[in-house]
């Protein structure tokens, strides 16, 4: 990794970059709602094939049925994400904008969304098992977290944040990687309870949901106390662990009002339910990403004087 040696790769202005890393955040997280809910209504199979839908590029069941406005537009949406990916890539392989490691992170992103259409497809041409919906859904927030990372790394705040030197290089880090391990395996427990109705991987993500809620709570006390000198640590676990109270709290909901059958095609008929249980899963996606942002944040603040410069270029 080289410093700022002055090339025409280091002038390249990242707030374009940066934009258009914004709106695959804002396209993708639709394009989760839209996920889940299709998941929720139980309108996965509303087409039986892919990539087309009953063999058309717009059916027109697509805007005269709920399962075929869900499962349609959520792949078209997933499309238009897959494009802004490949756009954000290409841009910043051209520029040099931001530098090497952003660059590779966003050819890792863009082949984690096409991976994520492939699993997908697969899966809708399969009849739907576990493996892929698991997959699927546990990929999607994991996808959506890589493009918070690729934002953080070309914002204004990732130029501005300079090495504490007050606190031991690497602080916090390992709490934050465990409070993100463990969110995930919450991700991939309630995609389980989801997709398979397995009452141990329900209660197992009931339980974990205070293991996660106590990590998160230790990790961001420590950040708050610890590396509050690097700006915006505050405000990210303020609303890391406000988030968590409410996402339990709407648990709980979830439990009573959901199906005890599971996904259904018959879910279709109560829309209320389904949006309430799709707004548990995309806060569940927002969390990830917050968390995950936290802990870039602080590995970038916690980093050694003179490693790591700010911006890398070339
Ligand atoms: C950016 C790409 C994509 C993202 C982020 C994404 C995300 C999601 C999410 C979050 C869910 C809900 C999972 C759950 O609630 O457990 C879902 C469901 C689903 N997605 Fe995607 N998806 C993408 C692309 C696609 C594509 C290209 C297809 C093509 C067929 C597809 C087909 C489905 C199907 C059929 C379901 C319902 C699965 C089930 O109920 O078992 N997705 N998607
Ligand atoms: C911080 C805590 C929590 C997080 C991050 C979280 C996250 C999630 C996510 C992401 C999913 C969907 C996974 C997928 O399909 O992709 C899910 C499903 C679910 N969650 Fe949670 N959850 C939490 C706490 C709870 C609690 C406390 C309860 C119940 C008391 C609960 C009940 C459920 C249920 C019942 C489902 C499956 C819904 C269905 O069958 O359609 N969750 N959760």
């Amino acid at each position: 990794m080289t410093s700022t040696a002055a090339s025409p790769a280091a002038a390249a202005p990242v707030r374009g970059p940066f934009r258009l890393a914004v709106a695959m955040l804002v396209v993708t997280t639709i394009t989760i709602l839209k996920g889940a809910m299709t998941t929720s209504t139980g309108s996965g199979l509303a087409y039986p094939d892919w990539p087309l839908s009953d063999g058309q590029v717009m059916p027109a069941s697509s805007y005269t049925t709920i399962p075929g406005f869900l499962e349609h537009f959520h792949r078209l949406f997933a499309s238009a994400a897959g494009l802004i990916a490949l756009a954000l890539a290409i841009w910043l392989q051209a520029t040099g904008a931001g530098g090497r490691r952003v660059r590779i992170c966003a050819w890792v992103g863009g082949s984690m969304v096409l991976l994520q259409g492939v699993v997908g497809g697969t899966g809708v041409l399969a009849n739907l098992p576990a493996v892929t919906s698991v997959t699927h859904g546990t990929l999607a927030q994991l996808t959506l977290a890589m493009f918070a990372w690729i934002a953080y790394q070309l914002s204004d705040r990732y130029a501005a944040t300079w090495p504490l030197t007050d606190v031991a290089p690497g602080a916090g880090r390992k709490l934050m990687l465990v409070a993100l391990a463990v969110l995930v395996a919450q991700t991939v427990l309630g995609a389980l309870a989801r997709h398979t109705n397995n009452a141990h991987a329900l209660w197992t993500h009931v339980g974990n949901s205070f293991v996660v809620f106590l990590i998160g709570a230790i990790a961001t006390a420590f950040a708050v106390g610890r590396l509050k000198a690097a700006p915006g640590v505050a405000g990210l676990s303020r609303t890391i662990v406000t988030l968590q109270i409410v996402q339990i709290a709407l648990g709980f909901v979830v439990l009573v009002i959901r199906n005890p059958d599971g996904k259904r095609p018959e879910n279709v008929e109560d829309l209320g339910t389904a949006a309430v249980i799709s707004v548990h899963v995309v806060i569940g996606a927002l969390l990830t990403v917050l968390v995950a942002t936290l802990a870039a944040h602080v590995f970038h603040a916690t980093r050694r004087p003179g490693d790591d410069p700010a911006r890398e270029f070339g």
